[in-house]
């Protein structure tokens, strides 16, 4: 279906994108060089509607979402498919609905998809939201509340009002607090910072889990992006698609990412597997998480009980 785009949102993606980040794999993944038209969701009207499209006519209010660099939504018109498309809630404006899709889909596919975690697992949890005032963390952090948990964040404290107003329990400030040395025992991280956080956030928001193999850390910032985006600068230039370990990065950051992953390419979908290497003996984690093609920039981490 052809849609006249009236809103498009920049996500932070979307600007991470512009400057390179990601290259390696997103270009790989989707078969499309940068740079792409960005912009993944859209509010509008219905144009025209192919022969197959039931649910829609034309002049249809529409939201929506796509994660394909050939039909960005920066634009005027987008084609889309109809199950990337649903109707537009009356009671909120274009741009309000441009802002939504988004940052809903990742953060039910961080959780449900990718995770692998069910609404039925995640009821009345503990659960520690990273970065709790931007698009993800206020969109989870309602999710959360619907599901009864117990909701710990951080945001600035401009924002603490706002969290807490959506559900959060307990509200750290960021820059006055590091929240490791006040929480602990969560069953559940969901990190918005991660990799592109400070040295060292990872591992807090792991240390903050219950021993459990019940418990999950999940990002969207796992290192694997910037390793690959970096890995040309490696002075061995080791690392190569399918399933070859790299072991030649300098930095701290790309030296930690290859003590975890372990990168293959099959046909469409990369994924990320447990390393054959040997994790530091500190370490309490491994990699469990996998992304396949979709949206979505997730890895979830399994805490080890044998740690
Ligand atoms: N948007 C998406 O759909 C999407 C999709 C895939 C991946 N991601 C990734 O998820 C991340 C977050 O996306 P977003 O859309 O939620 O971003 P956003 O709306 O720009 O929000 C970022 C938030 O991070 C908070 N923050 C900054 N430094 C922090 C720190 N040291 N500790 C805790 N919080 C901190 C800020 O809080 P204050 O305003 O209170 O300072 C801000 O509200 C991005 O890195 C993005 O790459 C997002």
């Amino acid at each position: 279906m052809l849609v006249k785009i009236r809103a498009s949102s920049v996500n932070p993606i979307d600007l991470m994108k512009r400057e390179g980040y990601g290259k390696v794999v997103f270009e790989k993944q989707r078969f499309n060089s940068f740079p792409w038209i960005l912009g993944s969701d859209f509010a509008g009207t219905v144009k025209e509607v192919g022969s197959k499209v039931s649910k829609f006519s034309k002049g249809d209010e529409v939201w929506g979402c796509t994660s394909d660099p050939n039909r960005g939504c920066y634009a005027q018109y987008g084609v889309f498919n109809q199950d990337e498309v649903d109707f537009k809630p009356s009671n909120i404006s274009f741009n309000e609905a441009a802002s939504l899709p988004y940052v809903a889909l990742t953060t039910w596919a961080a959780l449900i998809r990718w995770a692998t975690l069910r609404p039925q697992d995640i009821q009345n949890k503990k659960v520690f939201i990273q970065a709790g005032a931007g698009g993800v963390g206020t969109f989870a952090i309602q999710l959360f509340s619907s599901w009864n948990c117990e909701i710990a964040t951080t945001c600035s404290n401009k924002n603490r009002n706002l969290v807490e107003e959506l559900g959060a329990q307990t509200v750290i400030d960021y820059s006055k607090q590091d929240f490791s040395s006040v929480l602990k025992d969560y069953d559940i991280v969901l990190d918005s910072i991660g990799d592109l956080g400070e040295e060292g956030v990872m591992d807090k928001c792991i240390k903050i889990l219950k021993p459990l193999d019940t418990s999950h850390y999940i990002t969207l910032n796992q290192p694997l992006f910037r390793t690959m985006d970096e890995k040309v600068q490696c002075e061995s230039q080791t690392p190569s698609w399918c399933c070859k370990r790299w072991v030649c990065c300098k930095t701290k950051r790309q030296r930690k990412a290859c003590q975890y992953l372990q990168c293959t390419l099959k046909g469409r979908e990369p994924c990320i597997q447990p390393c054959d290497c040997s994790p530091p003996q500190s370490s309490r984690f491994a990699w469990t998480g996998r992304y396949v093609q979709g949206t979505t920039l997730s890895c979830s981490v399994q805490v080890l009980t044998s740690a």
